[in-house]
């Protein structure tokens, strides 16, 4: 950005899988940070996106028995959606896959091999074939695979390679003399801790045998470009970069690359040392927030604990979601994502300070003032503290947000509102309708009003509807237009007069145990069977269901009831003892795809392990195993 303009970005999300809480978090603190640098009046662009190539893609892919392609455009379109129903205002939204991108791709490759930058050399290393992944000898735990533990085997080929450790010292004082280049400063004294070791040249090819889902070298035909050398360029191909130089002059540098922490040295290593090597300017900074955690645990897929962004949303609302997220994250920081703090933090800010102080205020202007806007008028003593609490509010969220403490920022708005529901108990305006005076009152409203103005405007980025909703109400809205900070900045910036109208329940409370563990649970009861539980969707996503395919069956000695079998689940081989020998014969199993719980703790039948179970149907004294309808390998999840 020149000083005049904003641009930030978020990582683009890969699509092997639906967004969770961890994706709509970034992106909702890009589009918070994106609004407020609009309120102040700054050009503003955001971009968000997917990335769509490379080996997890290529997996889901297989495991879904689709194209990668498809698997893109399948997935693509749950993120698209899911920023919809955020309130997301992106600019705009990158596909790696799309030409606008794969051609800047293959023209800075080659740009970059003709000028010596990117080289061709053997490569001898350590290939995991379940994995899939090459691995150097360091890597290695006890000479076995460091992801699976399984043995691997040496492999010597011809691999590409970016001259990264050339810039080494380069980007070890670029960090030094550029403190707010990676921010927080503890994610900036870890990319200098990493840097304390050489820096080694980066493989930016992957054989085609082995990946074929990648923007092809445009000087090798049998290599693919390594997918952190594709995304990485996403940044600078979304905004015209080698195409459109007017266009890529007016938003680069990128004001904030938001990322997660963990894909740090990526962004802050490879990145820095790749802009460099084609003669681009530094990104401003790179801001790497902490991770969501799941009460203490990391949000794993195996765990079952992934947190589904539109399950909130359909329970509490787009609104209520995103003031949690920025409410209670520290930037830099891990937070906690449960549903019980979720509620308690709705009801205390939301319910009880905010909602009750918009209630209390419209409410008593529409019954007591006939719903008009009481005449501007100056605060006095009793006003200071409102006043005063309400514009440092203002001043506050302008700092905080340029120091990236958004949490605290919003801390202070919620101070201005308890401190306006304060001053309401103290002069209690109620007493001052009972006795009939009108002219004190109207004043005691105004102040109360004013304040819940500026809040209002304060908290737009973070809530747009509901706070559009507030401000609608009072008067201000189409008139008004989109506030901006300096008009917030003011006090006394209602006009009297104006028509006020109530708004029902802005902030309804929520009752923990009226809550659904899952949105879908008042119609699951009114469907499930007399008697049976109902259970959300997070307790059904904890069962992972696989498909398996029969590689051996045989009964179980001294059993009449067991059949043990071997299964294929994906590139597992697992031994299952069912209790199915008396309706299939154990022969005519073999081949057949069923389904198994995957998870499922391993117990021990006639002195067999059995590691996971079968379904199937069963009614009376019939029982049928479910199958899967069509082709599709084992090991695809089921649900
Ligand atoms: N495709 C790469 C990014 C390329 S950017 C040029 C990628 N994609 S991702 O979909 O796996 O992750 C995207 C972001 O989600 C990362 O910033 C990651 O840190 C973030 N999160 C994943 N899990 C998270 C939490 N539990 N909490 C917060 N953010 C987390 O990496």
């Amino acid at each position: 950005m020149g000083a005049d303009t904003f641009y930030v970005t978020t990582p683009i999300y890969y699509v092997n899988d639906k967004p969770h809480i961890g994706h709509a978090y970034t992106t909702i603190l890009a589009d918070v940070l994106a609004r407020y640098h609009r309120l102040l009046g700054l050009p503003t662009h955001f971009l968000t996106g997917t990335d769509e190539h490379g080996q997890k893609v290529q997996r889901a892919a297989q495991a879904n028995g689709i194209t990668p392609q498809e698997q893109c455009d399948r997935t693509v379109v749950r993120f698209q959606e899911l920023w919809q129903r955020l309130e997301i205002t992106h600019d705009d939204f990158i596909r790696t896959t799309e030409p606008r991108h794969t051609a800047i791709v293959q023209r800075l490759l080659r740009e970059l091999y003709e000028r010596g930058e990117i080289y061709a050399a053997e490569y001898a290393g350590w290939y995991c074939v379940p994995c899939e992944r090459f691995f150097m000898e360091k890597d290695l735990v006890d000479g076995q695979c460091p992801e699976c533990h399984r043995g691997v085997e040496k492999l010597v080929e011809k691999s590409y390679f970016f001259r990264m450790s050339a810039y080494q010292s380069w980007l070890v004082e670029y960090i030094e003399t550029h403190p707010h280049f990676i921010q927080p400063e503890h994610r900036r004294q870890e990319t200098l801790g990493f840097l304390r070791q050489p820096l080694g040249d980066l493989c930016i090819s992957r054989p085609r045998s082995r990946l074929s889902w990648g923007i092809e070298l445009p000087f090798d035909a049998d290599y693919v470009t390594y997918v952190w050398f594709d995304a990485l360029v996403n940044y600078i191909s979304a905004i015209g970069y080698g195409v459109d130089e007017a266009r890529f002059a007016r938003w680069w540098p990128a004001s904030y690359h938001l990322i997660g922490k963990d894909i740090l040295t990526t962004h802050t290593v490879y990145w820095p040392t790749m802009l460099k090597a084609m003669g681009v300017p530094m990104p401003e900074s790179i801001f790497a927030h902490g991770w969501w955690l799941v009460g203490r645990d990391k949000m794993s897929k195996s765990l079952g604990n992934v947190v589904n962004p539109m399950q909130m949303i359909d329970a509490y609302g787009v609104d209520a979601f995103r003031y949690f997220l920025m409410a209670e994250m520290s930037l830099g920081q891990d937070a906690s994502f449960t549903e019980e703090a979720f509620v308690t933090r709705y009801n205390a800010d939301l319910a009880n300070d905010l909602g009750n102080l918009a209630s209390r205020v419209l409410k008593m202007i529409s019954r007591n003032l006939g719903g008009v806007m009481p005449a501007a008028c100056e605060p006095g003593a009793d006003e200071e503290e409102l006043v005063g609490l309400t514009l440092a509010a203002v001043r506050s969220m302008q700092d905080r947000i340029k120091a990236m403490q958004l949490d605290r920022g919003l801390a202070d708005v919620l101070a201005a509102v308890r401190a306006a529901n304060r001053y309401f108990d103290r002069v209690k305006p109620w007493s001052l309708a009972k006795a009939g005076d009108t002219a004190r009152l109207g004043q005691v409203l105004y102040h109360a009003a004013e304040c819940l103005r500026i809040v209002a405007g304060l908290l737009l980025p973070v809530m747009p509807a509901k706070m559009t909703a507030l401000r609608e109400a009072l008067g201000l809205g189409a008139v008004a237009g989109v506030p901006s900070l300096a008009r917030l900045s003011r006090w006394g910036g209602l006009t009297g007069g104006v028509a006020v109208s109530d708004i029902a329940g802005l902030f309804p409370r929520v009752e923990r145990a009226a809550l659904p563990a899952a949105p879908a649970a008042p119609q699951a009861k009114a469907s499930s069977p007399a008697g049976v539980a109902v259970i959300g969707i997070d307790e059904v996503s904890r069962v992972h269901l696989r498909t398996a395919r029969i590689l051996a069956a045989e009964r179980l000695e001294g059993s009449d009831k067991l059949l043990k079998l071997s299964v294929e689940i994906g590139a597992e081989t697992r031994q299952i003892v069912a209790g199915i020998a008396a309706f299939y014969e154990a022969a005519a199993l073999v081949g057949r795809t069923v389904i198994v719980v995957a998870n499922l703790k391993p117990a021990t039948l006639f002195g067999v392990t059995s590691e996971g179970m079968l379904l199937a149907a069963r009614r009376g004294k019939r029982l049928s195993l479910l199958t899967v309808d069509g082709d599709i390998p084992s090991g695809a999840a089921v649900g």
